[in-house]
C-alpha cells in the first residue's frame, strides 16, 4: 500500500448540485437502501468489481483500496427547488414509492440549500429556491460558507462535491478561463457571460479542499484556470459527463470494428428522452454542449489519419429529442453502416431502451468514491484514470483524451495497482 494513503475514516459529505435530480436522487436512494442491506448496488465497479493481483489471487476493489464504507456516506446538496430529496425522487418517477419507501425518513431529512443559479445558463428552468448574489465572486463566497457550514454540522472529515445538475449553455473556451488570475478576476468583475455557475460551485469546492466531479458536458473545470487552481490546492477533479447509454455502446462497438479493421461510412445516433434533463437538452444552446461531448469519441478511437481507407470518411450525427411521455426511459437508436471485404456494406442497428438514471446512479457513486480515493492518495489536479465513467474525459492541451471502455479499464486496474504497489499479473488480465 502507498504509505501516503490516508484511511478513510470518519465522515464523507457527499455535496450533489442538483441534488433533486433523477440522477442524485436516484444514487441517494440506491446507497441508503444498499447500507441497510435492502438492495445490491449493481453497476458500481467500487462495489462489485474484482480484480486479479499479481499472486493470481481475485479480489474485490473495496478490498484493495481504502474506499469510503457507504455507511460513513452523508449526503447533501443544492438545487433551484426547495423538494426534500424523497419529493424530488418523486416527481423525477425513475425509482417507484415503494423503493423510495425503504428510505423515506433519510430521503426527507436531504433538503437542498439554495442553488447557485443563472437563468440565462439553462432558459427551460426556472428556480425559486436560488441564492441572492450580487458578483460570480459573491456566488462562490456563499457556496464556500455553505461547504464549511455542511461539514461542520454533520461531522464530516471530507467533503465531495459532484454536479449532477442540468446541462448549462455551450460556453466556449476563452481568455478569462485560460489562467487563475484571470479566471478569478472575471469572478471578480461579474463577467456572466463566461463564468457560468458550475464554475462559481468547482471553484468554491476547490477552494475548500474538495474533489469536484463535472456530470455533465459542461465546460466547467475543463479549463487551465481551474487545472492550475486544482494542482495549486492539491485537490482532484474529474469529468466530465457520465458514460451512460448510448456512448458506452458506441465506446464498446467502435473498439471492435478498429480490432478487426472494418470499415465505417457512416454512424447515427438518436433517441427521445422526456425527463427534465430532456427538456433542458432540447434549448439548442444546451444541446450544443452535450454534442460537442457526444462527438468527440468517435474520432478519437477511428483514428482517420492511420486509417484513412477504413475511416477516412464516417458521417456522424448524434441527435436528441425532448418526447415527455418517455420519461427517464430513454429509447435510443444507433444505424451504423460499415463495410467489409472488398468494400461490401453492412448495416447495424442497435435499439436500447435504457433508464438513464439506472444507469448514471452507480457511475455517480463509483466517481464519488474513486475521486475521494485520490485525494486521500495525494493525487491532484485530472484524474485521466476515472476516463472509464465518462462521455467526454477530461485531459490537458498535451494530451488525447482515452474513449476506448477496455483502454479506460486498463487505467483504472493500473492507477489501482500503482497505489498498492503491483505489477499487472498476466496478459490473461
Ligand atoms: N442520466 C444520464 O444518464 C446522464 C448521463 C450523462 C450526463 N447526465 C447529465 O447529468 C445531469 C443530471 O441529469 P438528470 O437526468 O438528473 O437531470 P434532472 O433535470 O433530473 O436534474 C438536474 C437537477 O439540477 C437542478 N439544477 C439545475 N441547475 C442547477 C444549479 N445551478 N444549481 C443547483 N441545482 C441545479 C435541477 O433543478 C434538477 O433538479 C444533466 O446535466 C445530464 O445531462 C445524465
Amino acid at each position: 500500500m502507498r504509505e501516503n494513503i490516508k484511511p478513510a475514516t470518519g465522515h464523507l459529505g457527499v455535496l450533489v448540485v442538483g441534488v433533486g435530480g433523477a440522477v442524485a436522487t436516484t444514487m441517494i436512494t440506491g446507497v441508503l437502501a444498499a447500507r441497510k442491506g435492502l438492495a445490491k448496488a449493481i453497476g458500481s465497479i467500487t462495489q462489485m468489481a474484482t480484480m486479479r493481483m499479481q499472486d493470481g489471487e481475485e479480489k474485490p476493489i473495496k478490498d484493495i483500496v481504502p474506499l469510503a464504507d457507504l455507511k460513513d456516506i452523508i449526503f447533501g446538496g443544492w438545487d433551484i427547488f426547495p423538494d426534500n430529496a424523497y419529493e424530488a425522487a418523486m416527481y423525477a418517477e425513475v425509482l417507484k414509492e415503494k423503493d423510495l419507501n425503504l428510505v423515506k425518513d433519510e430521503l426527507q431529512a436531504i433538503k437542498p440549500m439554495t442553488a447557485a443559479f443563472d437563468h440565462n445558463f439553462a432558459k427551460r428552468l426556472s428556480g425559486t429556491h436560488i441564492k441572492n448574489a450580487a458578483t460570480r465572486w459573491d456566488m462562490v463566497e456563499q457556496l464556500r460558507e455553505d461547504i464549511r457550514n455542511f461539514k461542520a454540522a454533520n461531522h464530516c472529515d471530507r467533503i465531495v462535491v459532484l454536479w449532477a445538475a442540468s446541462t448549462e449553455i455551450y460556453v466556449p473556451l476563452c481568455e478569462e478561463h485560460k489562467s487563475l488570475a484571470a479566471l478569478e478576476k472575471a469572478m471578480k468583475e461579474n463577467n456572466t457571460e463566461v463564468i457560468s455557475p458550475s464554475m462559481c460551485y468547482a471553484y468554491a469546492a476547490i477552494a475548500e479542499g474538495a474533489p469536484f466531479i463535472m456530470g455533465a458536458p459542461n465546460l466547467c473545470v475543463d479549463t487551465p484556470a481551474m487545472w492550475e487552481f486544482s494542482q495549486k490546492m492539491n485537490v482532484p477533479i474529474a469529468g466530465k459527463d457520465f458514460k451512460s447509454g448510448q456512448t458506452l455502446m458506441k465506446t464498446v462497438l467502435a473498439p471492435m470494428f478498429k480490432t478487426r479493421m472494418l470499415g465505417v461510412s457512416g454512424w447515427f445516433s438518436t433517441n427521445i428522452l422526456g425527463n427534465r434533463d430532456g427538456e433542458v437538452l432540447d434549448q439548442p444552446e444546451n444541446f450544443k454542449t452535450k454534442e460537442v461531448s457526444k462527438l468527440s469519441v468517435i474520432d478519437n478511437i477511428f483514428e482517420p489519419e492511420k486509417f484513412p481507407d477504413l475511416y477516412g470518411d464516417v458521417y456522424h450525427k448524434v441527435r436528441i429529442n425532448y418526447y415527455p411521455p418517455r420519461k427517464d426511459n430513454k429509447e435510443a437508436w444507433d444505424n451504423i453502416d460499415i463495410f467489409g471485404w472488398m468494400n461490401y456494406p453492412m448495416q447495424i442497428k442497435v435499439n436500447f431502451l435504457c433508464r438513464d438514471s439506472i444507469l448514471a446512479a452507480p457511475i455517480a457513486l463509483d466517481l464519488v468514491l474513486f475521486s475521494d480515493l485520490a485525494q486521500r492518495a495525494n493525487m491532484c489536479g485530472i484524474q485521466t484514470w476515472l476516463s472509464f465513467f465518462c462521455k467526454s474525459p477530461m485531459h490537458d492541451f498535451e494530451h488525447q483524451p482515452v474513449h476506448d471502455l477496455f483502454t479506460q479499464w486498463r487505467m483504472v486496474k493500473q492507477t489501482i495497482r500503482e497505489m498498492v504497489g503491483e505489477e499487472a499479473p498476466s496478459y490473461l488480465d
